[in-house]
């Protein structure tokens, strides 16, 4: 269970065509554990259903101020008085403006006058309506109100134009929101992290590498920084997209991650080892692509890695250490053996085959005080579980809020 489960929003929908977006927010957003009560201007509901909506979220979905379904007919107050945060997504440059003058028209718009909790809003439009000073003015209002503005993104847009205005991706959402939900248990905490896998050069083209997509590394770091951590993640070669807020050095073999995390390790309190290292290189990587030849085998002679962990963990003004330990089986006897070895504070384990490249992900985390089980949950919310722990155990043993 994240600190974040449970908590409820709204999910406002205005009239633009990246309502469609909505739909897959709801869904990511939930993820999280995060209870979705959507509401939508009469505009929304031209490009998307309610029904669609109220299918993904669970709960109904409210679009006029006449619901006879909140008993004191008061539902601009009523619905997000239980509620964490109001979240626009997408919000027009219209809705947009409302909000700026404290225009309330319609239950959307009047909840947002009359809330009590936070708003956060995913501008999306056409990227003249963006650029306008008319939305230029009413975006710097809007912040200067404490409004939090997501993006929004620049690139291909419905209308066939390129340019500034396009919403957020769901995902991208869903992240900023958790993080701003979250609990801020590592505020100011600096965390130097690896994630993602190495490749090791053969010669010119190739290499060795392994299928460690980067996402639980990923993961991490947007916990880490929704709980209020300054995060520099040293990454090997993934596709997944960049989480915001780091600073990020992108290596592609362990020689190169180890330089970086070398560079850094002197000015981290925690450090995550999340990377899948390669445990060997090869020894004297051609400079040119070898040649096919008919006959001949091809050796290739490996050396060692460095481990980059457990350099880290033998420093000695040593950050708080976490490893990751992913095994095919005896998971909990191995991962220990290996904590102790290393001499880490705490090790992640999980077992390889349910772990490389999926979605979810199901990990002991092991300590000195022994052994916590998670249950089997999408990879953002296991990252919020772990970060919630490792900032326990370091609370404990540095209670300021920096060493
Ligand atoms: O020994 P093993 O590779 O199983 O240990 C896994 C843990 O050690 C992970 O946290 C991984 O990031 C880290 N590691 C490392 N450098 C290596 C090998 C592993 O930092 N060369």
């Amino acid at each position: 269970m994240t600190d974040i489960a449970g908590k409820k929003i709204i999910l406002g929908i205005t009239g633009g065509v990246a309502a469609y977006k909505a739909a897959e927010c709801v869904r990511r957003l939930g993820d999280y554990g995060i209870d979705v009560h959507v509401v939508m201007t009469q505009a929304a509901c031209g490009f998307i259903t309610p029904a669609t909506l109220q299918a993904l979220s669970g709960n109904p979905v409210h679009t006029d101020m006449w619901d006879t379904r909140i008993p004191n007919a008061m539902a601009h107050i009523e619905l997000s008085r239980d509620k964490a945060a109001i979240v626009i997504a997408p919000a027009t440059a219209n809705f947009m403006a409302k909000l700026a003058h404290g225009q309330a028209d319609d239950l959307l718009s009047t909840l947002c006058l009359a809330r009590e909790c936070a708003l956060l809003v995913a501008p999306a439009m056409n990227r003249q309506m963006w650029e306008h000073p008319a939305t230029r003015r009413n975006v710097a209002q809007l912040q200067q109100d404490d409004v939090a503005v997501l993006g929004p993104a620049s690139g291909d847009q419905a209308c066939g134009e390129t340019g500034n205005g396009r919403m957020l991706e769901a995902q991208e959402i869903a992240d900023a929101v958790a993080a701003f939900l979250a609990p801020k248990t590592l505020a100011g905490v600096r965390v130097l992290m690896t994630a993602g896998p190495t490749f090791e050069p053969i010669d010119a083209v190739r290499g060795i590498t392994n299928r460690s997509s980067g996402k639980m590394g990923y993961a991490i770091a947007r916990a880490a920084i929704g709980a209020g951590a300054k995060v520099t993640l040293v990454s090997g070669p993934s596709s997944q997209p960049l989480p915001a807020g780091a600073v990020v050095t992108q290596v592609q073999s362990a020689a190169d991650m180890f330089e970086a995390v070398k560079r850094h390790a002197r000015q981290a309190d925690v450090f995550i080892g999340v990377a899948a290292v390669a445990d060997y290189r090869v020894d004297k990587p051609h400079e040119h692509k070898i040649k096919k030849t008919e006959k001949a085998q091809l050796t290739l002679k490996l050396v060692p890695n460095p481990d980059i962990l457990g350099w880290v963990a033998a420093q000695p003004k040593a950050p708080f250490t976490v490893g990751f330990a992913a095994e095919s089986q005896h998971l909990e006897t191995y991962a220990d053996e290996k904590r102790r070895r290393k001499k880490v504070d705490m090790i992640v384990a999980n077992l390889a085959q349910n772990a490389i490249g999926a979605d979810d992900n199901e990990v002991m985390l092991l300590d000195d005080g022994g052994t916590h089980k998670l249950e089997r949950a999408p990879k953002e919310a296991v990252a919020r579980d772990i970060v919630a722990h490792l900032a326990r155990l370091y609370r404990t043993r540095n209670p300021s809020p920096s060493r």
